[in-house]
């Protein structure tokens, strides 16, 4: 993970530099640093957590002309100061997003030839290698490049020589990484995404992986020339609280807002209509494969059901750390779907590059425009959820299902095998899907208060059939996120296979009970575990005398109506625990919104 910038020019370095860290802070959150130069002087200012310490820290009055900076995730060695970037070797400052795989090869190599290393983390390695060819060679073009032919794994990397504190190296594999010619003459700048540098620049490379080069006030030389300059938006999104509490509660309350922007121009009066492609790019496809991660894997989860039902399509979904590694047999007859809210992560994305390269056709559905994976993929689907700060992911989720659900609906029009009468009900449900995402403020009340009782106990069951199960699964993942509880999501019809043998009265059992679908199922798997004396919290629109507490929902007449209001109350009810214990709801523990390695 981790986000890095650069700078060039005569602009106050270390603002653009903190300026452009802050963009990137949802990427990490561990430590952040700055190297800031000149001719005459080096600063290099380091800082553990956010990055209000690190600009706490930065005391400076010089003018340096050329910087580089980091906000980490750690990947290899604890959050330490020690740990954090940008790393020095003798005479050269490093940032580096990524993961070395042959980190600990190289180390002990250059420790035998007496380097001594000061950190755990596998970057280090990069400044050490690069000294000791520099050293050999006296010239540092020649000494990057051999640098960066000994590196596996994933890295982007921007490295500063004292030597020479006047270039910018450059190389991006695997993270992303974007070069920027600066508005102001004699300017370049870097970053790890397009957010730092809306309104200092308007051309920029979004660099391929394997491409690299140095840079300075006067020129950008790149290595090899697969490289493109395209145009930056010139406005920037800027997302604030509003007014609430936190991000991720001012992103819950927007969801109905958001999914109409979603469903904008594609749910029309009698149909379905993507511009982003044709139905009938499911034309000889006989089955439909989504990947992703996460939250976005519960999206393609839920929507797996949706495809079958609606498309009578075959659908698999795949976690995409898992996909990569598996050896999959990948037929031209599959359409291959990814889905992101940030288009950057790293399995995700790798899975999506696997499949085009077999000659899928795929789509990307992501929330991010510009991203990596829109770059990769056939078609681009966005979400529009605009911009969502908080690490636990709410609108994404809800806008990627909704775009997902009318996607099944588009193949199911396009193939023929809906009736007329089933179309118009789903498009009727549609259209009331953002009344479904309206914060009811009872069920807000009801999920503080629920919040003081449900902190203890030895860990919680969120439990579902049919696409609530992948529902109660996104239940689970957010109360775990950000309240750092257990919670597991598990098919109802599964718990008597093995699970209900921790039943006892402090097992909570949050179980979504909808009125329209498998009511009946879904009670004898809840009485079952009420027989046993778990914990009951049920949320359904039908009252439940098993009940230990309720949330009520509204009674509609499709399931998926009920699936966003109860989405709505598990959001909120996650949220209101981790208040109560006082944890940091927008930016939890040891997670960064974008995962850029594997
Ligand atoms: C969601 O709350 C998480 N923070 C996380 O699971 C996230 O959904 C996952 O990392 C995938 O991210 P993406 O959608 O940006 O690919
Ligand atoms: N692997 C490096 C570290 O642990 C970089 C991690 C990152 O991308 O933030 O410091």
């Amino acid at each position: 993970m981790c986000g890095i910038v650069g700078y060039i020019g005569n602009r106050k370095t270390e603002e653009i530099l903190l300026d452009g860290l802050k963009e990137l802070e949802y990427r990490g959150y561990d430590s952040a640093g700055i190297a800031l130069l000149d001719n005459e002087k080096i600063d290099v200012f380091k800082a553990l957590g956010k990055l209000k310490n690190l600009k706490e820290k930065v005391n400076t009055y010089h003018d340096y002309n050329i910087g580089i900076g980091h906000t980490r995730w750690a990947t290899h060695g604890k959050p330490t100061e020690l740990n954090a970037h940008p790393h020095l070797g003798e005479y050269s400052y490093v940032v580096h997003n990524g993961i070395i795989e042959n980190y600990k090869e190289i180390k002990e190599s250059l420790q035998e030839q007496g380097h001594k290393f000061v950190s755990q983390t596998d970057t280090e390695v990069i400044v050490h290698l690069f000294e000791s060819f520099n050293n050999e060679s006296n010239d540092a073009k020649e000494a990057f490049q051999r640098t960066i032919e000994k590196l596996e794994g994933a890295f982007s990397i921007l490295l500063i020589s004292k030597c020479d504190p006047s270039k910018i190296f450059f190389f991006k594999h695997g993270s992303p990484l974007i070069v920027a010619r600066g508005n102001e003459e004699g300017e370049v700048l870097f970053a790890s995404s397009d957010a730092p540098l809306i309104g200092l620049a308007n051309d920029v490379v979004y660099l391929e992986d394997g491409v690299g080069g140095v840079a300075s006030a006067t020129s950008i030389e790149f290595f090899s020339d697969n490289y493109s300059w395209s145009t930056l938006p010139t406005s920037k999104q800027y997302a604030q609280k509003d007014g609430f509490r936190f991000f991720m509660e001012k992103e819950i309350y927007e969801q109905h807002d958001v999914v109409t922007d979603a469903m904008l121009g594609r749910l029309g009066e009698n149909e379905i209509t993507f511009d982003e492609f044709d139905a009938s790019i499911i034309e000889g496809i006989e089955e439909i494969k989504i990947c992703a991660c996460g939250t976005s894997y519960h999206a393609g989860l839920t929507a797996s059901y949706l495809f079958e039902r609606l498309s009578q399509t075959r659908c698999s979904v795949e976690i995409a750390s898992e996909f990569r590694y598996k050896e999959p047999l990948l037929s031209d007859k599959t359409l291959f779907i990814v889905i992101s809210q940030s288009g950057e992560t790293a399995d995700t994305l790798e899975a999506l590059k696997m499949a085009t390269k077999a000659g899928l056709k795929s789509i990307a559905l992501c929330n991010v425009d510009n991203s990596s994976m829109t770059r990769v993929a056939n078609h681009t689907v966005l979400t529009r959820a605009g911009i969502e700060k908080g690490v636990a992911s709410t609108k994404a989720f809800s806008t990627q299902t909704v775009v997902l659900w009318m996607m099944a609906l588009y193949f199911g029009q396009y193939k023929q095998v809906l009736s007329n009468e089933k179309i118009n009900d789903e498009l009727h449900a549609l259209r009331e899907v953002p009344k479904s995402l309206i914060v009811d403020d009872k069920i807000h009340e009801k999920t503080k208060r629920l919040s003081k009782r449900y902190l203890h106990g030895h860990g919680f069951f969120f439990i579902g059939r049919d696409v609530f199960f992948p529902l109660a699964l996104e239940g689970a993942l957010k109360l775990k996120e950000i309240s750092y509880l257990h919670a597991e999501g598990y098919p109802a019809g599964e718990m008597k296979h093995g699970p209900i043998a921790l039943a006892d009265p402090e097992l909570f059992t949050i179980a979504l009970m909808p009125q329209n679908l498998l009511y009946d199922k879904i009670k004898s798997n809840v009485e079952e575990l009420s027989a046993r004396d778990s914990t009951i919290c049920s949320i359904s629109p039908l009252d439940f005398e098993l009940s230990d507490d309720f949330i009520k929902t509204q009674k509609t007449n499709h399931y998926m109506l009920e699936f966003f209001e109860m989405l709505v109350a598990l959001q909120l009810l996650s949220m209101e625990i981790s208040v109560r214990l006082g944890n940091d709801v927008d930016m939890p523990r040891n997670l960064a919104k974008s995962v850029t390695v594997e």
